[in-house]
């Protein structure tokens, strides 16, 4: 039997390209392999947003390099290997393929050219390309990620991944459907729809609205989770379609990147604070209780301490649960390259910090005010440390509980008992008996 090792870097996306790419290799008598160790074929499956994510990777592949034995394949994939294509194999000497997130049909006659010596590189644009033939092979559990679109049309100016996954392409409805019915049928109660601006999802008929509903109406489907939404993308058929279908959670992670007009502008992002400050009023209106975390971009050329102040402002404004805040990362090909005014490195590592202080304070204060809030919680698996389970609420929140592992799949109701400022503590919550 021959084994493959993949390590994931980046977004859902790639975790679960991994599960296509493990998919694709199956078919080929590839077992998945949990350690470098001894693999035949090890693979990076990596992600080009910032240049620290890159660094990581050339280093991790320095030091795979070393679990290569004659006869096996070092790969690099993803939206690095689209980026860079052959100038990776100057810089990783030993690595034999590079493949583009179009090209994963592919491997096994790539891997034919590597196992002949020779290497090779795949970074063709596939813009009908959806893997419709494909199972993904996924780690057995509660909860799945399903690719509903891939690739962006859309020309935020400091982004690097339209170029990485090529145009935007939907798969069509009735495909999503029969993939979550068959997850369904096999236990799986969550689904996380996938996509680079997800809620612009349209396969020539139908739009996100019709999604939503659609996976909402499968037997089984008891959570449905997206990510990540365009703002302006949420118009009020698809706020009316969340409202409606029950399953759909009550959280989005919603992108703002800024929130400065002029900084918005000059990214190219389609909406306005106040625009974007709408969406979030109505999502909230239609779906009380919501939460919303969001990315943010600092340092981004030009921008003024006026400016970063507004983003500042923007964090309290829009009250968001949580931030993943980013330092702006120059990517070559972009747009915003030919903006010149770049910011200088110290300013944004400080404005950074300043950032990260803002959002951590806020989301400590809210999420120490919900203790106490009793929820129902799906159980996912076991906690990284101690023996306590991963639960999650439809509000995101992640709880902490006592529980065996058979519990692992089942809805519970729980009380928050503690936070740590981000994650919760709970315990089974047993209402007391009505006295009549
Ligand atoms: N520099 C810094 N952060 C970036 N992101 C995307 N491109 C860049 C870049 N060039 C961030 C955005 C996006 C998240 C996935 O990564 O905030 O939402």
């Amino acid at each position: 039997m021959k084994r493959v090792y993949i390590e994931t870097y980046g977004c859902q996306m790639n975790v679960a390209d991994t599960e296509l790419i493990f998919g694709v290799l199956g078919r080929e008598g590839y077992l998945r392999a949990d350690s470098p160790e001894g693999a035949d074929l090890l693979l990076v499956n990596t992600c080009a947003v910032r240049d620290n994510a890159e660094q990581r990777v050339i280093g991790r592949m320095g030091e795979l390099q070393r679990h290569k034995r004659p006869g096996s394949v070092l790969g690099v994939v993803g939206c690095m290997a689209q980026r860079l294509g052959p100038i990776l194999l100057e810089r990783v000497p030993k690595v034999d393929l590079v493949v583009g997130p179009d090209g994963y049909r592919n491997l096994p006659e790539l891997l034919g050219h590597a196992h002949a010596g020779q290497r090779t590189v795949d970074v063709e644009y596939r813009r009908w390309e959806h893997y419709e033939d494909i199972p993904q092979v996924r780690e057995p559990g509660p909860t799945a990620f399903v690719t509903v679109q891939r690739g962006c049309d859309y020309r935020c100016t400091f982004c690097i991944v339209p170029t990485t996954r090529g145009p935007e392409r939907s798969r069509l409805l009735a495909d999503v459907i029969g993939e979550v019915r068959e997850l369904a049928a096999g236990g799986t109660s969550e689904v996380t729809l996938l996509g680079q601006t997800v809620n612009s999802y349209h396969d020539g008929t139908s739009d996100f609205a019709d999604l939503l509903i659609a996976v909402g109406a499968v037997d089984g489907i008891r959570r449905i989770r997206f990510t990540s939404p365009y703002p302006t993308d949420f118009t009020p058929r698809v706020i009316d379609a969340m409202v409606q279908t029950p399953a759909v959670c009550d959280h989005v992670h919603l992108p703002v990147q800024s929130g400065s007009n002029s900084v918005l502008r000059r990214m190219s992002r389609r909406y306005t604070r106040e625009r974007y400050l709408e969406v979030v009023d109505a999502l909230r209106t239609g779906m009380p209780g919501i939460t919303i975390s969001t990315d943010i971009i600092v340092g981004f050329p030009g921008e003024t301490d006026d400016e970063f102040a507004d983003t500042i402002s923007m964090v309290r404004e829009a009250v968001f649960d949580d931030a993943y805040t980013f330092k702006y990362s120059v990517r070559d090909g972009t747009p915003a390259v030919k903006i010149k005014d770049h910011v200088d490195d110290a300013v944004a590592t400080t404005r950074l910090e300043t950032l990260i202080d803002v959002v951590r304070d806020q989301t400590r204060r809210r999420n120490a005010a919900r203790v106490g809030e009793v929820h129902e919680v799906l159980v996912e698996r076991p906690a990284k440390r101690g023996d306590l389970m991963l639960t999650r609420t439809r509000r995101n929140y992640v709880v902490l509980v006592d529980l065996p592992p058979a519990a692992i799949g089942e809805y519970r109701t729980v009380r928050l008992t503690g936070t740590t400022g981000s994650t919760f503590t709970g315990a089974l919550y047993q209402p007391a008996l009505a006295v009549l």
